[in-house]
């Protein structure tokens, strides 16, 4: 992890927030490719989600939300976690985070000193709305953003007719006030949610909940990653959120260990039923062709955003051997992205400043604009500027030296096999595209 931290942090990807004042705990800023990394996942996950299914369509409700959405969801009551301080040191820890004998023998992990009884912590960060800081004015920071959906649910029946089973999708910011935040951007305070509510007939639930499982299994599949590194967790009892019938997780080999990246949840009619109770809005389907009334079940897809680049770029580092000359260079750090989700896809590299040949390559990369993110670097050696390419994740290079002034081709240069190949410049952005479309990941 601490060389993914310090890749992300050398080149751009992810930075500590605030860090000239010493850094915001539980907090990260995404920096020039760490932006487009998050976007392109985001997208990915936005194309399967909507484009991919005629029956989901997307929101994006805010994150203020009225505060009896959070006593309705339970979250008032139930969004805790158990906590415990160190009188002498004053660290603080999760009960479930510590060994037990340390719980049982109220003795600090760290210092040996006495430990605190165990006491319920809510993670929703609080605030107040308007200039008066007092109880009426409390409003929160949404600990999900799957609320945002549920109270919209009837908005979206009647504007866009919906008929179950159809689905709302929703990427967004969501706030936990953790206690323990380390691992780099893994858990942190403020984070990106990617999550789905699938609404269906109750009693079906349980085909719709297998469906979405391996539906959402085939997506990491598809964006290449390793399949050996995910695997699925059920959830026990004591796991399972107040809200939950069943629930499992896909859990990814992260380099701390098996981590949960995103969660499938059968959660009942509850949330529903409680948003009916709670607002004396009446939430109940009408299903005018079989006259019917029901309060719809709901299947959740929910991955973290932030978490997803974590995991794409854990599982995308390598570190290959290339050379035996016995010094560093023998060496290249790789970030294997798919092409789809690399920050930048193509960078043009002129061999040479001089004879033109920058400003062949610059007109190159105009072209290539239109449709894919490029880079252009003309500093240093070719042999450097590969490798600066390779650890940024950029699966393509073009390189444009003498001959292509002459004959008007192109050096391709792959990533992953580092293979270079001589192309004809109008045939490059079909072949580009074909190679996107192809892409297999191998190592
Ligand atoms: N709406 C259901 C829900 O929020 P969750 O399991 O608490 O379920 C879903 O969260 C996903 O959100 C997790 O699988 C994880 O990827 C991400 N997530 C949750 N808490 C997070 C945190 N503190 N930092 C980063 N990601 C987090």
């Amino acid at each position: 992890m601490e060389k993914i931290t310090s890749l992300a942090k050398r080149r751009g990807f992810v930075f500590q927030s605030s860090e000239i004042y010493g850094g915001q705990n539980g907090a990260w800023d995404y920096g020039p490719l760490g932006i487009e990394l998050k976007n392109r996942i985001a997208g990915a996950w936005w194309k399967e989600m909507t484009r991919l299914h005629d029956n989901i369509v997307g929101l994006d409700a805010a994150i203020l939300m009225h505060p009896r959405t959070w006593e309705a969801s339970g979250h008032i009551e139930n969004f805790t976690d158990p906590l415990v301080d160190c009188k002498k040191c004053k660290t603080r820890f999760r009960a479930d985070m510590i060994p037990e004998e340390n719980l049982a023998s109220k003795k600090c992990p760290e210092c040996g000193g006495e430990l605190t009884d165990t006491r319920k912590f809510n993670l929703m960060f609080k605030t107040h709305i308007g200039p008066a800081e007092d109880t009426a004015n409390v409003i929160y920071l949404r600990p999900e953003t799957a609320q945002g959906i549920y109270v919209n649910y009837k908005n979206i029946i009647q504007s866009n007719r919906m008929k179950i089973p159809f689905g709302i999708a929703q990427i967004g910011k969501a706030f936990r006030n953790e206690i323990v935040t380390k691992n780099f951007i893994f858990r942190t305070c403020e984070f990106e949610q990617m999550e789905m509510q699938y609404f269906v007939k109750p009693g079906t639930d349980e085909e719709a909940f297998n469906d979405w499982k391996a539906q959402r299994w085939a997506y990491y599949e598809k964006l290449g990653v390793k399949m050996d590194h995910l695997r699925w967790h059920q959830h026990g009892a004591d796991e399972l959120a107040h809200y939950a019938k069943d629930a499992y997780d896909i859990q990814y080999l992260f380099p701390m260990g098996w981590r949960e990246l995103e969660g499938v949840h059968n959660r009942t009619n509850y949330d529903l039923t409680r948003h009916s109770e709670f607002s004396g809005k009446d939430m109940q389907y009408i299903d005018q062709d079989n006259n019917e009334r029901y309060i719809p079940y709901i299947i959740e897809t929910s991955a973290g955003l932030t978490r997803n680049v974590l995991m794409i770029l854990c599982d995308a580092y390598d570190e290959e051997k290339v050379a035996d000359k016995g010094n560093d260079d023998d060496w290249r750090t790789v970030l294997r992205f798919h092409p789809d989700l690399a920050p930048v896809t193509v960078a043009v590299l002129p061999l040479m400043k001089k004879d033109g040949l920058a400003e062949l390559a610059q007109d190159i990369r105009g072209e290539l604009k239109e449709d894919y993110s490029t880079d252009y670097d003309q500093s240093g050696a070719i042999g450097r500027r590969y490798r600066r390419q390779d650890e940024a994740g950029t699966p393509f290079c073009v390189t444009v030296d003498y001959q292509s002034k002459e004959d008007g081709t192109i050096t391709l240069r792959f990533r992953d096999s580092m293979e270079q190949v001589r192309v004809p410049r109008a045939e490059l952005a079909a072949r580009l595209r074909s190679e996107i479309k192809s892409y297999k990941r191998v190592k």
